[in-house]
């Protein structure tokens, strides 16, 4: 898959437009003693600014943990984040609370809409919480490009499944934000549903500048991305540039055969 080079979004900075996050000699290390469990083991990632980048490895490799540090969610044992020039690893909660909000967007696997708002809503309430008008033209932008033009007044129980998580990636695309995390995203979806989502997401990439990093189990999802990171025992062991769902299955073929993917 080809992608435009983005012009560098209003927000990053010139000197370093190339790189959204980065993480160096990350450890997050969970219990002590007999039970403790080196989820990330020294990791360091660049991620591309303006790209898809998927996170892939299998389960309790630490993929979502890796996520967790990089946004911000989740507090490293050692080592360093940094969202475009700002370290996040050391910043209090209330700095990193503010960063969270207003730099970065996600998108889980269950949705987390609120029941009692109409789509709309839901996909300004983050805006609405920090006290931010929502650009018009971006949203209408943003709303046509998901498909929820005629949606916009329904409550999440009467939208489908793909319908409430492209609600979510409008939610996380509305603000702006310099990245957008997302944990399988698609994980709930039947496969038409998520490739829907999957394939807004590209778009997002290539005509909005978005940056998107995304954790997934599914070869056909990282054959979204422009690159494909991959974990095992909370390392680095590979990635892959243009990858598509075949290259990326033969790559964790290779995996099961030297016996490191469970
Ligand atoms: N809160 C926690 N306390 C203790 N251990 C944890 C905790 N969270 C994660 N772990 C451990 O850290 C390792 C990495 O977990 P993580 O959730 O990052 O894996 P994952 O790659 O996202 O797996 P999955 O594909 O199943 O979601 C696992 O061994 C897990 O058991
Ligand atoms: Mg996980």
């Amino acid at each position: 898959m080809t992608t435009a080079v983005q012009a560098p979004k209003a927000g990053g900075s010139d000197g370093h437009a190339a790189i959204a996050a980065r993480a160096r000699q990350v450890v997050k290390a969970y219990g002590s003693g007999e039970t403790r469990v080196m989820a990330l083991d020294g990791v360091d990632v660049d991620i591309a600014r303006g790209r898809f980048t998927a996170i892939m490895g299998p389960s309790g490799s630490g993929k979502s943990t890796l996520m967790h540090c990089l946004a911000g969610l989740d507090s490293v044992t050692s080592g360093e984040i940094f969202i475009d020039e700002t370290e996040i690893t050391g910043l209090r909660e209330k700095k990193l609370t503010q960063l969270r909000r207003d730099r970065i967007g996600f998108i889980f696997q269950a949705f987390n809409l609120l029941p009692t708002l109409n789509a709309l809503e839901n996909i300004t309430l983050p805006m609405d919480i920090a006290g931010r008008k929502p650009d018009q033209a971006w949203l209408d932008q943003v709303v046509d490009t998901v498909g929820l033009s005629g949606r916009l007044k329904h409550r999440p129980t009467e939208l489908s499944g793909g319908q409430q998580q492209r609600v979510a990636v409008a939610r996380a695309l509305a603000a702006r934000p310099e990245i957008i995390f997302g944990d399988e995203p698609t994980g709930n979806l039947d496969s038409r549903a998520g490739a829907e989502v999957l394939g807004f997401l590209r778009r997002s990439v290539d005509e909005l500048g978005q940056t998107i990093v995304m954790v997934t189990h599914d070869p056909v999802a990282a054959g979204y991305a422009d690159r494909v990171v991959f974990l095992a025992d909370g390392r680095i062991v590979d990635e892959m540039y243009e990858p598509s769902a075949e290259t990326v299955l033969d790559r964790m073929k290779a995996f099961d055969a030297r016996g490191r993917v469970s």
